[in-house]
This record gives C-alpha cells, structure tokens and sequence, in this order.
C-alpha cells in the first residue's frame, strides 16, 4: 500500500502544509500547525515520460473580452483556477457576467455560482449585457459543497464563483469571508477545478485598506491573479495579471465601464487629458509606462498656504495638511522634502492636495518629475505652458534620474500633439520630434519651467529671470 502523508493545517490563518513546522509558513504564528486528521495529502503523483505529454493540453480559450484575453496571453485554460479581485463597485461583476456570455454563447456549458446575488438579479444583469443563451447556467450558492455539486451535475467548460467571501466551507472553522474560511474555500475550488477539468474563475474583494483574506493570501493556491481597478467614480478600469502560471505578466489591459458593460478603450490617453484645462498653475502632463503601454496622465496640484489655517484644523500637527490621490503619500512626502531641501520650494506650513486625473494610480518613479513640478507650479502660481510634459525619476539629492522606455514615452507625447518635454539629461537621443528640455536636478527643472512659463506669459521678468537661470 502507498504510504499517506498527513496534513497540517494553521489553527490561525488555516493554511496547510504537509510537514510539521513549530512557526506556520503563512502567517508566522508559533505553534498553531496541527495534523488535519479528515485530510491526508495526496500519494505521490505517477511520473511519465515528459516528451509524452501533450504540449496543447493546457491552450486558452478566450474570455471574449479582448484586454483580458491580452493579459491572459490567450484566455483561460482548462483546469485552471484565476483569481480576480478589486474593491467593490469596481465591475467585478460585470467583467464575469459578459466572460460567461461569450463561453456560453460559444456553445461550452458556462456556470455562475452565485453567493452574493439571487438569479433573478444575475438574469436582469445578464441581459443588460447580451442576450442569454441555454447554456448559460446559473445556482445561487451559499456554500463550496454547493458548488461542487453544481459541477459536478452540469461539467461546465467554465465555472465562475461570485464571491470567494460569500461562499462558506462547513469542514473549516471561522465565519464566512474570514481568513480561514476564503482560504479553505480557494483551496476546495482549486481541487475542483483540477478533478473536473472546468476552469475556474473566482471574484474576490479587497478593500481599500489592504488585503485581509484577500489576493496576497490566496496566491500560491491559485494559477492567476488579476486586478481590476479604477475609480468607480471614473469610467477607465485597469487590468493587470500580478501572477499567471501560463504567460508573461506585467501588460495591462485598459477598458471603459459604460451603460452596455465593459469594453475597450480605443485611445486611453486622449480619453485622460480630455477635459484638461490648459493655463492652469498646477497642472503637468506625464507619459508613464503601464505594462508595455505608454499612456498620458494628468497630475494636478494644489498648494494652499493660508495662514494658520491647518494648525487651526489640526492644533497637534506642525505642519499643513496633505491629501494625494492616485499618488502614494510617503512619495508625495518624500518629494516635497526635496523640493524644499534641494529646490528651494518651502511647501511644509502649506496645504498640499495632489491627485491623478481619470482615477489612475501612479505608482512609477518616472511621474517624480512631474509631481514635483505641478507642486512648483501651484505653488508659484505659474502654469506649465501647454504642450510641455515632463517624466524622469528625482532622487533625495535632489537629481534627476534616467527611466525606462523613455522613447516610447516620448513617441506618446508627440501623438497626442506635445512638442516638449522635461526629461533627464542621460535621455536617448530619439526624440521623435519633440523638443527636450534636458535637466540633471529638480532645482534646474524648477528653474526652467519657471523661465519657460513667464516667456510665455512674455513678462519683463523673463530677462532677469533667464539670466539668473
Ligand atoms: P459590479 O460589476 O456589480 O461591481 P462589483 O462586482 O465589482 O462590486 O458593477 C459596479 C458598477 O458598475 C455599478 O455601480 C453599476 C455599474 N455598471 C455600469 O455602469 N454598466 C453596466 O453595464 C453594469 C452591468 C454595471
Ligand atoms: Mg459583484
């Protein structure tokens, strides 16, 4: 007989392993791993020959929605389990209902189980977004056990679960969308989907806090790991595969949430700077580079250095109040301490709000100079002139570093009509057509904009100004 290992299971975070361990892997606690005694791991797989395999047994087939389809390097594959998640009200939900739409429409039996919403409103979404065929297939669930039974009745090509937090596992302890319980749940999909062949697709949210129970968590359990994002006071959505067992990740998917569901945006960044108001001190335009994509952004500032103003709103703190959106915080902290060290803009009494147009979330170093830019810019009431952009990445002291992909950056901005851009010095000299502003420090860009800007506004100043520059 084949010896049958036991399985440990986290009494804390209810991962598993198949070796006892005093700290658990997973969530660090001491102590809490203990034998599972319903459970034993599986017998060791039989080996084959590697040239037996077949080579195509795992192909894709698509999703029917294009970007996703891109970022999946073809679609979804059979016996795969994908995990997408996104705060709620993003169109999570949307997304699953037009992919389960084009399965069944193809013909394949497509399944949504259904914990967070009776079919009736599945059926009146669904048909919001398409006419409904017979093999489209619905079971409002309420537990993984259900969901098995669901499969195993009707052997779906795909089977969608919505949510991953609403659905319970009765064998493991916790509440529903607890840590154990998302984690016991994603484990039972998972062998689900290997024993029957279905691909398994499941929706999961995060808040915006952070990720309990959620993407982070659930991982290594799954194949893939796609976000959707964006603001849900916006149109645009952001996909991105953060893991794909299958394919290469790092491209993103760009879609438009509209009456008629999602779908694909043709020139994103014409969509972003769409309403942008030119002459506007505290406005600067960056290329960044999503994935392989070059999309222009808007980053808006606004520095207010009223008087006493934020002490009065917040007696305890020194200095003013700062609110970044799309940006990260510390960045923005980070940027105004060099603008103020290295540049000479003191912005620390002042009230500092950023945010990024369209809903985007600016995570590159390469939108620094920007940033730091549209700061100067509110803060000396001057406006970056029209058909200037800027990208490179500041250091702390004060310098302004080389990024990647800066042709493709620039190729962007002379699509969408710039005829300038702020770059730093070591930039290639491709410039396709658009005039380089080259700077080494963020002192020489705040400089420079500054003497750009009054040229523009052709003030007497300008002579002194540029001389002194
Ligand atoms: P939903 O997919 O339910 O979000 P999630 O599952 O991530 O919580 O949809 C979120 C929003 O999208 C909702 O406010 C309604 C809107 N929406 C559209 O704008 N167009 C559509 O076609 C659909 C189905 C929804
Ligand atoms: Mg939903």
């Amino acid at each position: 007989m084949k010896p049958t290992r036991s399985l440990h299971r986290c009494s804390n975070c209810g991962a598993t392993a198949t070796r006892w361990a005093g700290k658990c892997p997973s969530c660090g606690e001491w102590n809490t791993l203990v034998v599972d005694p319903a459970k034993k791991a599986a017998p060791e797989a039989r080996a084959v020959a590697l040239r037996d395999v077949d080579p195509h047994g795992c192909r894709p087939f698509p999703t029917g929605v294009t970007e996703l389809d891109r970022v999946l390097s073809g679609g979804l594959s059979a016996g795969s389990v994908t995990l997408l998640f996104g705060e709620p009200g993003v169109g999570k939900s949307t997304l699953v209902t037009q992919i389960l739409l084009h399965v069944a429409t193809c013909g394949p039996v497509a399944l949504l189980a259904s914990a967070e919403e009776l079919s009736s409103q599945v059926r009146k979404r669904t048909e919001r977004l398409g006419v409904v065929p017979d093999s489209l297939l619905v079971a409002a669930v309420s537990t993984v056990e259900e969901i098995e039974e669901a499969v195993s009745r009707s052997v779906p090509t795909l089977t969608v679960v919505d949510s991953v937090q609403a659905i319970f596992d009765p064998d493991a302890s916790g509440s529903r969308g607890s840590l154990t319980q998302v984690r016991a749940c994603t484990e039972r999909l998972a062998r689900l989907a290997h024993d029957s062949g279905s691909a398994v697709f499941v929706v999961g949210h995060v808040t915006k806090d952070g990720d309990i129970a959620g993407p982070r968590t659930l991982e290594h359990m799954v194949d893939t790991v796609v976000s959707l994002e964006g603001d849900r006071h916006h149109s645009l959505r952001f996909l991105r595969a953060l893991k794909h067992r299958f394919g290469p990740t790092g491209d993103v998917g760009i879609l438009e949430m509209r009456e008629s569901g999602l779908s694909s945006v043709d020139d994103p960044g014409a969509l972003l700077l769409e309403d942008r108001k030119v002459d506007v001190p505290g406005s600067t335009v960056v290329p960044v580079l999503d994935g392989r994509r070059p999309l222009l952004v808007e980053i808006q500032a606004l520095t207010s250095a009223a008087p006493g103003y934020a002490a009065s709103s917040n007696p305890s703190r020194a200095g003013g109040r700062r609110s970044a959106q799309g940006i990260d915080a510390r960045r923005l902290e980070c940027l105004l301490a060099v603008l103020d060290r290295r540049a000479g803009v003191h912005l620390g009494d002042s009230d500092v709000f950023v945010s990024v147009t369209g809903g985007v979330r600016l995570s590159e170093p390469a939108a620094d100079l920007a940033l730091a830019l549209a700061l100067y810019s509110s803060a000396a009431d001057v406006a970056v002139p029209e058909g200037i952009a800027a990208f490179g990445e500041v250091g702390l002291a004060g310098e302004v570093r080389q990024v990647p992909g800066s042709a493709r950056r620039l190729a962007e901005c002379a699509r969408l009509g710039f005829t300038s851009a702020v770059v730093p010095e070591s930039t290639p000299k491709d410039t396709y057509g658009i005039d380089l502003l080259r700077v080494s420090t963020l002192k020489e860009a705040v400089e420079l904009v500054g003497a750009v800007s009054l040229v523009e506004r052709r003030t007497p100043e300008f002579a002194t100004t540029i001389c002194s520059w």
